[in-house]
């Protein structure tokens, strides 16, 4: 098809054959480089809202976890195991155990939490290793997201769509059903458990007050709801973690040369290894989904009538068969940070 075009247009050959040479290439070019205007514009008050958040346990059912247990700064926004250990759990990090007696861990979470870095880039267009949350749609804000109609409306980002999901898992924050009122909400209908998270933030002066002077929409605390806290919490991670001041940043935008042994790997990784191939783009990411063999390990996750300890990746979103066991492309940057590695840290 192109090659007709470019024939019945013989003025364009030049330029057509430049372009297939430059693709081509194994060398990598400026636009590959994140920079600061890359990002998501979080307002700065609205960050120092989410961090608070983001540390506190009452977010949390039994208000034994916060989302910083999992993804903690330091451990580089990770935990440094391969699955988490959700509420119940004591301890952080490698140092975690499935603590003791009545409020012991029934089960791992399936999965490897990810590290945060560089997420309010606003390429980003899918969260987590399935990509069950997605931004849809372009020019304006619209998600896709396994609350379907419940999905809230005025979300600031992908990551506040995203937020709202840890809170309402039953193995990482949320507690079983029989354990408190927030968890047996979550379990009627998810809705009312958010519900029920606002009520106790809205009841606690400090964040009336923050809440307010952040959002002038929020006037009294029954303004306050779901939706301010997950955008709260979304402008923390997106300003927080970003990373683009690596030694391959300053080649890219510098010329800086790498380490003899980095350059090597360099033309490998875009040359003959062919890890260009998925791990591409300012984030090294081509955010697609392939099953590339990790091996299975851990609880998995049941999918429907089928309880054997598998976890099937995309096809859980999509139902089609053909999506059994990818998992989306990860971005690498950050990487020699956060091991363990792949979707359930295998
Ligand atoms: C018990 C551990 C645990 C807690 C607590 C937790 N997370 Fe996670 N987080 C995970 C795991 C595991 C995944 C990957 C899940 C998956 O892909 O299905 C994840 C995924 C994510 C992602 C997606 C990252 C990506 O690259 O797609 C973000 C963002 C995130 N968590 C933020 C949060 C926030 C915000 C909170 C608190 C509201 C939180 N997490 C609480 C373990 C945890
Ligand atoms: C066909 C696409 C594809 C190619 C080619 C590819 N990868 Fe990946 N890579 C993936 C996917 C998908 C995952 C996640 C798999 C999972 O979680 O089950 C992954 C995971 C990784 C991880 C783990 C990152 C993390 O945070 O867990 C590293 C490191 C990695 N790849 C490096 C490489 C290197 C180096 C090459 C070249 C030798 C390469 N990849 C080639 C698709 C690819």
């Amino acid at each position: 098809m192109i090659l007709r075009f470019y024939r019945s247009f013989p003025g364009f050959w030049a330029p057509a054959l430049l372009i297939t040479l430059a693709t081509l290439m194994p060398t990598h070019s400026r636009a590959d480089a994140i920079l600061a205007q890359d990002f998501l514009d979080f307002d700065a008050q609205e960050a120092q809202l989410g961090r608070l958040l983001f540390y506190d346990k009452i977010l949390s059912g039994n208000q034994n976890i916060s989302c910083a247990t999992c993804h903690h700064h330091s451990l580089h926004g990770a935990d440094g195991i391969s699955l988490g250990i959700g509420e119940g759990g004591t301890g952080l990090g490698p140092d975690r155990t499935p603590g003791e007696g009545t409020h012991r861990i029934a089960e791992r979470v399936p999965r490897n939490a990810p590290a945060l870095w560089n997420l309010g880039h606003s390429e980003v267009r899918e969260m987590f290793h399935d990509g069950r949350v997605e931004r849809i749609g372009a020019g304006y804000v619209a998600f896709k997201t396994p609350a379907k109609e419940y999905t809230p409306a005025g979300l600031n980002s992908l990551l506040a769509a995203q937020a709202l999901f840890p809170i309402s898992s039953p193995t990482e924050m949320a507690g079983h059903p029989d354990e408190n009122p927030v968890s047996a909400a979550f379990a009627e209908r998810i809705d009312l458990g958010w519900a029920m998270l606002a009520d106790r933030v809205r009841e606690i002066p400090e964040y009336q007050r923050l809440f307010k002077a952040t959002y002038p929409d929020v006037h009294d605390p029954d303004d306050i709801t779901i939706v301010e806290i997950v955008n709260a919490i979304a402008a923390f991670i997106g300003t927080e973690w970003q990373s683009h001041d690596s030694p391959y940043d300053k080649w890219l935008t510098e010329g800086t040369p790498l380490s003899p042994e980095a350059e090597r790997g360099r033309q490998l990784f875009f040359g003959d290894a062919g890890c260009s191939g998925c791990h591409n783009g300012p984030r090294f990411t081509d955010q697609n989904f392939y099953a590339v063999g990790i091996p299975q390990f851990g609880p998995g996750r049941p999918f429907g009538e089928d309880t054997m300890p598998h976890d099937l990746g995309r096809m859980e979103t999509t139902r089609n068969p053909e999506d059994a066991y990818k998992f989306r492309t990860p971005s690498l940057r950050n990487v020699a940070l956060t091991a363990p590695y792949g979707h359930n840290g295998a």
